[in-house]
């Protein structure tokens, strides 16, 4: 039986019964009743009942070459037919992902020359966490394990990315963030700069809250800085000029990591492949997903 048999009431009692949605208020989602989108085209969707909407949001920020792209079908189609799956344990590879890792290698900001995939952003994230501090015990300094974020940073909703994330209300479900993970200061001007203060030197003392927090757990035990470019889930928040060659400048100085999460940022949304390379920031890891397939496949791939 396919959903044309159902009326859009049916759909929405079906789905207050039964569908639980992310970062939702059930009881008004159930008072209103779901929005069914049945289908899209280039940049529109459409609802059950033929709205036509202008998809400002391209999905949750991710369908970036827009709807209906009838070659993704067709190349889906034609791997699943050939290979749906086979894993890359027990020294094998299938052929995609080793073309895929040489393209984002050519595009990647220089330096970055390998690729870990996962599915989503918050489990690349995970992986990205995991990785530095194994990165770090493998050059002699197990103790570098303190990961400094932001405060209304989103870095995914797994434990460890809600952990790296600064979302007040994703920590009190949590319990705590997990261990070792700080939270400074969001370069935000517009809410957190002083009276008569530059955006300038708004944006040197939002970095310097990261060298502040940094020099407070001890450069010796801080594995890496994470951040979002442009925060997106925190206000879509584009930092001073001065902020990103300052947290830059403190990651050197303290032999800190930089991690960049470019899960909205990548592929093409700041104008560059990668907002690295628009806003000229050199990071040993960026975190990819979204645009990679543009939401036609749930992919992740983590860059190092
Ligand atoms: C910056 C950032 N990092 C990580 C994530 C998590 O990605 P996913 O939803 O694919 O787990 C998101 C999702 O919106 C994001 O905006």
């Amino acid at each position: 039986m396919t959903y044309q048999n159902f009326s859009l009431k049916q759909l929405q009692e079906i789905d207050g019964a039964h569908h639980l949605h992310p970062f939702t208020d059930h009881k008004d989602l159930r008072a209103a009743g779901t929005r069914i989108i049945t289908r899209a085209d280039g940049p529109f969707i459409y609802d059950s009942e033929d709205n036509e909407l202008l998809d400002g949001m391209a999905g949750l920020w991710c369908v970036n070459v827009g709807y209906g792209r009838h070659e993704l079908a067709e190349a889906a189609y034609a791997q699943m037919k050939e290979l749906p799956y086979y894993n890359s344990f027990f020294r094998c590879s299938t052929p995609t992902p080793v073309l895929l890792s040489r393209k984002l290698a050519e595009i990647a900001p220089a330096g970055v020359k390998q690729v870990f995939y996962g599915s989503s952003g918050s489990e690349s994230n995970d992986t990205a966490l995991r990785l530095v501090r194994h990165y770090w015990a493998l050059e002699g300094k197990p103790e570098k394990t303190i990961i400094v974020s932001r405060r209304n940073a989103y870095h995914g909703s797994t434990v460890a990315g809600a952990s790296l994330g600064g979302m007040a209300a994703m920590h009190s479900q949590l319990g705590a963030p997990v261990p070792g993970i700080v939270h400074a200061m969001a370069p935000y001007a517009f809410e957190l700069s002083l009276p008569g203060e530059s955006e300038h030197d708004f944006g040197i003392r939002a970095a310097r809250s990261v060298e502040d927090a940094i020099l407070e757990a001890g450069p010796q035990n801080v594995a890496a800085f994470i951040g979002e470019p442009v925060m997106g889930a925190g206000g879509v928040k584009i930092p001073p000029a001065s902020y990103w060659p300052e947290i830059q400048r403190i990651c050197r100085k303290y032999d800190v990591l930089l991690m960049l999460d470019e899960v909205i940022t990548g592929y093409g949304r700041t104008g560059a492949w990668f907002a690295a390379q628009s806003m000229g920031i050199e990071p040993d890891t960026i975190t990819t997903a979204k645009a990679l397939t543009s939401g036609y496949q749930p992919l992740s791939a983590l860059l190092v």
